[in-house]
């Protein structure tokens, strides 16, 4: 018997499959679904800091703070008052997800600035949350603003939600840090239990008949997947909180490779909705396929096996990867 158990922050988990954030988390029916065929725990859709600002301007009608760069900035919103059931709705969402599955819920919350609205995390706690995504999405676009002040803000952004909380808090990251296995250590010194890697980047195209931003949303493919391997694989074993991979898990080979890499879960979301909420099925199967063939009794057997762990100089490796990649390429001349 394969014993595929993973664990991942404190939550003990039956297999490393987990359903990403995205709107099929936010039907009962699909985390049903999703949970019957085997998938380990879920991410409920982000709540997003916009929405909770937004709220409190609403509620209090204090403008005063709409003076400033967040009036011009609720002008570019959708309509998030009702995006994701709202703040309102959201607690509620985790209440009712909480009721429909057994397996562990994971709630989400989107934001890139400390603040009032981080208080939330508590009342996602209450909820019956069992643990906290944070998922710092920003573009830095002021040229005035330093690496250092927009790394500074994220860990204080981390530090304010782990405050009070019992339960666990995930940090899900974008790669483009200078220094991305600093800034991992210190993520993990403001207390994240775990690391999302990577965000993906929606950048809108360029409708160039209408001069507009053209915004379009593509689902990922396996091509992705080689850069958060190789942060994993990096970091696994350099730093305490728990690694997973979001970006471009779609088979079975893919969960082997994340494993493999050091991640303790493989989340999916693009895969899901080409194949359907059943597919984790599949997946699961092919995975003890795979393991069964390969002689592998356990995920922890396979844990961080292509790890740098014990490589001296990971950085030299990565060069080194670089310039074999590009040398090996045969140019086909006409
Ligand atoms: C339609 C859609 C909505 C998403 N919504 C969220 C979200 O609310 N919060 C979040 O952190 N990620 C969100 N994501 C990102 C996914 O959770 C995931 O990180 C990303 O799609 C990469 O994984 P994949 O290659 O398995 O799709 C969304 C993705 C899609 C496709």
């Amino acid at each position: 018997m394969i014993d595929l158990t993973t664990q991942y922050m404190s939550l003990a988990l039956k297999n490393p499959l987990v359903a990403s954030a995205s709107p099929l988390t936010e039907s009962m029916d699909n985390l049903r679904r999703l949970e019957d065929s085997g998938i380990a725990a879920v991410v409920l859709p982000s709540l997003f800091e916009e929405q909770l600002a937004l709220e409190s301007v609403l509620i209090d009608r204090d403008l005063s703070r709409g003076a400033d760069e967040f009036a011009e900035a609720i002008t570019y919103l959708p309509n998030v008052e009702s995006y994701n059931t709202g703040p309102e709705g959201y607690l509620e969402l985790i209440h009712r997800a909480k009721k429909a599955v057994v397996i562990p819920v994971i709630a989400s919350l989107n934001g890139t600035t400390p603040g009032g609205w981080v208080r939330y995390a508590r009342e996602m706690e209450q909820a019956g949350a069992d643990a906290i995504e944070l998922n710092l999405y920003s573009i830095e676009t002021d040229p005035r603003k330093s690496g250092d002040t927009v790394e500074d803000r994220y860990c204080e952004l981390v530090h304010q939600v782990k405050a009070g909380l019992q339960i666990p808090v995930a940090v899900k990251l974008s790669p483009f840090f200078s220094s991305m296995a600093h800034m991992a250590r210190r993520l993990d010194d403001a207390g994240a239990d775990a690391l999302v890697l990577f965000n993906r980047f929606y950048q809108a195209d360029f409708d160039i008949e209408n001069l507009e931003a053209a915004p379009h949303l593509v689902l990922s493919d396996p091509c992705e997947l080689p850069l958060r391997l190789h942060w994993v694989a990096i970091l696994c074993g350099s730093v305490r909180p728990s690694l997973a991979i979001t970006g471009g898990v779609h088979r079975a080979e893919d969960v082997v490779k994340c494993m493999m890499a050091g991640a303790e879960v493989a989340m999916m979301t693009s895969a899901l909705i080409q194949n359907g909420v059943r597919y984790p099925h599949r997946i699961l199967d092919d995975l003890v396929l795979w393991m069964t063939e390969h002689e592998y009794e356990s995920i922890e057997q396979m844990h961080g096996s292509m790890s740098y762990r014990a490589a001296p100089n990971p950085g030299a490796f990565e060069r080194s990867n670089y310039m074999k990649m590009l040398s090996s390429y045969a140019l086909r001349m006409r």
